[in-house]
């Protein structure tokens, strides 16, 4: 990794050793709490699945706010209230950690919320940022996410911060999660769109593109195909559970359980859609999602 200690990290170590209590008591009455994952959709299910190679071992929550799927085109202010309702509901569950599975909310949130709880919270933009400096070999990177997303300039910043000569083309791509959640993967209509919002990122000769969105990682072929194998496509998700698997062991919270894990799944909107779609992508069954209301 290239940053030893993740902003995330830093807020939650120094919470913890100005406690009274001993460090290793705290982690000992958290350790086997399950650990929030979230997402507009079924697009956070990029993140669960890598979730699941890395982590085995660890119970999650998985909520889909299907009820206000798409995130992506929501002012600043309705995405700030949606999140703090979902970490709030992450809080009363007693959850020992929350991995945003959203790149418009880690871009868009993350910044405003991350020190408002005792959990540590992990984003997926620095550990996206960080896996495309170390793929690209030119330097010249392309972006693709949702529109808030790019409108926030979060990759664009994170990625010069990292490499201050690197040159960063974005793209929003407004009709991906529409067109995912709608379960079309591998449609012509999908293709024809992909080959429209990639046109200008291939004309600019990026070597690596950032799948900004994690509902996008769900049409990697169709994007390979479209790009061509020679361009390094970017999933955040791994570096992003790389980081949260490393907060979890530096503060003694990995889980004690060794055997199968615990999944609920909760959703906002309307279960069987989820649980169909759900499960065709993850490649596992959902057997139950039940509705909650935010
Ligand atoms: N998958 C989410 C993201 O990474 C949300 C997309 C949306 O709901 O527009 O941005």
């Amino acid at each position: 990794m290239g940053n030893d200690i993740s902003p995330a990290q830093r807020v939650f170590s120094e919470r913890i050793s100005k406690r009274p209590e001993q460090k290793s008591d705290i982690a000992e009455k958290n350790k086997d709490k399950p650990i929030g994952i979230f997402d507009s959709g079924v697009g956070g299910l990029t993140v669960f699945s890598e979730f699941i190679k890395i982590l085995p071992h660890e119970d999650v929550i998985y909520l889909a706010d299907t009820a206000r799927v798409p995130y992506g085109g929501r002012p600043y202010e309705e995405i700030l209230e949606i999140n703090r309702g979902i970490l709030d509901y992450f809080k009363d569950r007693g959850v020992k950690m929350v991995i945003m599975a959203c790149g418009t909310s880690s871009s868009m949130a993350y910044p405003a919320l991350k020190d408002n709880y005792e959990f540590p919270i992990i984003s997926l933009i620095e550990p996206g940022a960080r896996s495309a400096v170390a793929a690209s070999k030119n330097g010249r990177i392309g972006v693709i996410a949702t529109q808030g997303t790019i409108k926030s300039n979060s990759y664009n910043n994170k990625i010069k911060e990292l490499k201050k000569e690197a040159e960063v083309f974005s793209e929003a791509c407004p009709l991906f999660v529409p067109l995912i959640e709608g379960g079309f993967i591998d449609s012509e209509e999908t293709r024809k769109t992909a080959r429209g919002y990639l046109a200008p990122l291939i004309a600019k000769k990026i070597d690596t593109l950032v799948l900004g969105c994690t509902h996008y990682p769900h049409l990697k072929r169709v994007i390979s195909e479209i790009v061509g194998l020679e361009v390094a496509l970017i999933d955040p998700a791994i570096e992003a559970v790389e980081d949260a698997k490393k907060i979890l062991s530096q503060n003694h919270l990995l889980s004690n359980n060794k055997g199968s894990s615990n999944y609920e799944y909760v959703v906002t909107g309307p279960p069987l859609h989820f649980q169909e779609l759900g499960s065709k992508l993850l490649g596992r069954s959902i057997p139950r999602a039940h509705q909650i209301k935010l």
